[in-house]
C-alpha cells in the first residue's frame, strides 16, 4: 500500500497543528490520506498546512480552538464527525511549558500548562472515545507526553506530562476490549516553538547562531525559517518534529491488534526538558 493511502477514508484530527510536532503530525496524516482536522490558535499557519496538504491530493480542514475549553475540544470532535461520519485518530498535541522553577513559579502560567497540557487532553480523549465508538472505528488515541514524564524532577511541566503518561496507561487498559488503541509520545528536544517561553537569554543565543534576524518576544512563534536553520546545525541536540511525525504515523497505521504504546523519540544527546 502507497504511503498516500495507508488512511485513505478515515479522519483526524490534531490540536496544537499549528505548529511544530502538531503542524508535521498533521501534514504527514493528510499525505497517507487522512481527512485532517487541524486545530490551533493561529490560523494563517494552518491554512498554509491545508494548502500543502490539498496541493497533494489530500484534504483538510482548518479550525481555531483553545484546548483549555471543554466545551471547544468537544465541538472540535462534533465538527470532524458532522463533516465526514467519523473519527479515526485523535491526537492530543497542544501543549505549553513555562519552565520556572516551583518556589518562584505564578499559579497562572501552572493553571495554564495543567490545562493546556491535562485538562484539553483529557477532554479530547473522552470525546474521540465517544465518537470512535459511535462509528466503530479501528481507531487510535496519540498523546503527546514528552521525556520530561521519565524524570521524577521535571517541575511543573514535567508534572503535567506524567499525568499524560498515567491517563494513556490508564485508557489502554479501560479501552482494551475496543477497537481502540493508545499511543502515549515522549519526544525528546525537538527544534519548535516550543521554547517561547524558556529564558529569553538562551533562546536568542540560539537564534543569533542561526544569522536570522528577528525580534524575540516572550511567548510569541518565531518564523519558521529560524527552525529550518537552527535543527540541521544542533541536530545532535534537537529532533525535528519530522522525526516524531514519522513515529506517529507507523504507530496509527499498524494492524488494530497491534499497540505501539510508549514511544521515545529524541536526537543522539539528552537535554533535560
Ligand atoms: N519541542 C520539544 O522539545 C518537546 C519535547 C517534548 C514534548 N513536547 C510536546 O510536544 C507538544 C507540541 O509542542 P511543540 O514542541 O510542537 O511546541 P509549539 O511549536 O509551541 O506548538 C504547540 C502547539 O500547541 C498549540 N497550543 C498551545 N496552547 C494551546 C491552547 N490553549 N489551545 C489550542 N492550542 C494550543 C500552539 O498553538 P499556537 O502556536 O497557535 O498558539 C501550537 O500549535 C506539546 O505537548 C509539548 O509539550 C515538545
Amino acid at each position: 500500500m502507497s504511503a498516500g493511502s495507508r488512511l485513505k477514508d478515515r479522519t483526524a484530527i490534531v490540536t496544537g497543528a499549528s505548529s511544530g510536532i502538531g503542524r508535521s503530525i498533521a501534514e504527514r496524516l493528510g499525505a497517507a490520506g487522512a481527512h485532517v482536522f487541524l486545530s490551533g490558535r493561529t490560523r494563517d499557519a494552518m491554512e498554509a498546512s491545508k494548502a500543502r496538504i490539498e496541493a497533494a491530493g489530500g484534504r483538510a480542514t482548518v479550525g481555531t480552538d483553545d484546548v483549555r475549553d471543554p466545551a471547544q475540544v468537544r465541538a472540535l470532535v462534533d465538527r470532524a464527525v458532522r463533516d465526514t461520519g467519523r473519527l479515526d485518530v485523535m491526537v492530543n498535541n497542544a501543549g505549553v511549558s513555562f519552565p520556572q522553577p516551583i518556589v518562584d513559579g505564578d499559579p497562572e502560567q501552572w493553571r495554564t500548562m495543567l490545562e493546556t497540557n491535562v485538562l484539553g487532553l483529557l477532554v479530547g480523549c473522552q470525546a474521540a472515545v465517544r465518537a470512535m465508538r459511535a462509528c466503530k472505528a479501528e481507531g487510535h488515541l496519540v498523546n503527546v507526553s514528552s521525556i520530561a514524564a521519565l524524570r521524577p524532577d521535571s517541575g511543573v511541566y514535567g508534572s503535567t506530562k506524567h499525568a499524560v503518561n498515567c491517563i494513556s496507561a490508564t485508557l489502554r487498559r479501560e479501552l482494551e476490549e475496543d477497537t481502540i488503541r493508545v499511543v502515549n509520545v515522549m519526544p525528546g528536544a525537538i527544534a519548535t516553538n516550543f521554547a517561547r517561553n524558556f529564558d529569553p537569554e538562551v533562546v536568542g543565543g540560539m537564534v543569533a547562531a542561526t544569522g536570522v534576524q528577528v525580534e524575540l518576544k516572550p511567548g510569541e512563534r518565531m518564523p519558521d525559517e529560524v527552525f529550518d536553520k537552527l535543527q540541521p546545525m544542533m541536530r545532535q541536540l534537537l529532533g525535528s518534529p519530522d522525526d516524531v511525525a514519522d513515529a506517529v504515523l507507523y504507530a496509527v497505521t499498524l494492524p488494530i491488534h497491534v499497540n505501539v504504546a510508549d514511544i521515545v523519540v529524541r536526537p543522539p544527546k539528552q537535554l533535560n526538558l
